[in-house]
């Protein structure tokens, strides 16, 4: 096969073919994060670009300052849901939901809390996207939970966050509603905890697109199936943790990379 464009590091080539790998393996771990939604629009958090260049992640996203501020927390959640509910799935969402969907054995497991994986699956087959829906690590924007029973609900609507007053109050017991995300400090999700740490076992490959490899335990994840021998694909335009370990790196956009490695 043909070294195409994007596979800049030479490490394309017949044993180390990234399609031949995917089609190969019979179960697949696929891990994604902020990049793969840099082309809808969606802000990443590192790099010279992102979020924490401006913000401090110990000012909006820990449970501390959730207690100091809970209105500046809302005020940032409330900005950042109102620009992700203008954004749609790239062709890079698009490709790998296309993708999962026409085959099986392929874990979707995402840091997102965008929605667009998700999106992306009910546009791929509106009538059956389970499987391309992902095993969400760090919740979801465009849900909310109650920070003393426990009432949870899908709820994208914009924040009115001028005071404590006008911040979303539960409607079972009236205490201050929160972002249903995992702030640092905060343990992950159960359920999807262990799926993704079942996936991570049985892989016999794993993709990993889009994110910087710093935030545990989602890194940890792709590199236990490296550490397993297992080849690990990186599609990534800057440099990642994952790209020692990575049988093939793609450097480029995955809006351009995922179509050609997957379509
Ligand atoms: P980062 O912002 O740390 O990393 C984004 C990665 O995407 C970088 O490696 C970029 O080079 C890459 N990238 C940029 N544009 C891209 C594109 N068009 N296609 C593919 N890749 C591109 O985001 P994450 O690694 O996802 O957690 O961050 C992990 C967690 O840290 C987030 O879930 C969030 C954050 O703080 C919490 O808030 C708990």
């Amino acid at each position: 096969m043909a070294k195409p464009e994007f596979a800049e590091r030479g490490t394309w080539n017949v044993e180390r073919n990234p399609r031949a790998i995917l089609t190969d393996a019979g179960r697949v771990l696929v891990i994604t994060g902020a990049g793969i939604s840099a082309e809808s629009g969606v802000p990443t958090f590192r790099g010279p670009a992102g979020l924490w260049k401006d913000f401090r992640l110990e000012d909006l996203a820990t449970p501390e300052a959730f207690e100091r501020d809970p209105r500046l927390v809302w005020e940032w959640y409330g900005w950042r849901r109102e620009r992700v509910s203008t954004c749609t799935p790239n062709p890079g969402h698009l490709a790998l939901a296309r993708w999962i969907l026409g085959r099986s054995g392929v874990t979707l497991v995402t840091q997102n809390v965008d929605g667009l994986h998700e999106a992306a699956a009910r546009r791929v087959d509106p009538g059956n996207p389970a499987r391309a829906i992902p095993v969400r690590l760090h919740g979801s924007i465009g849900w909310v939970r109650c920070t003393r029973c426990t009432f949870k609900a899908e709820d994208a609507s914009p924040v009115d966050a001028t005071s404590i007053d006008t911040l979303p109050h539960c409607p079972s017991c009236a205490a201050m509603l929160r972002p249903d995300v995992v702030w640092f400090g905060e343990s992950l999700p159960v359920d999807a905890l262990l799926r993704a740490e079942q996936a991570s076992r049985s892989a016999s490959a794993c993709l990993v697109v889009g994110t910087a490899g710093v935030v545990y335990p989602a890194a940890g994840f792709a590199l236990a199936v490296a550490r397993r021998g297992k080849p690990l694909i990186v599609v990534d335009p800057g440099e990642t943790a994952f790209d020692s370990a990575a049988a093939v790196k793609l450097v480029g956009n995955a809006g351009k990379v995922l179509p050609a490695l997957l379509g």
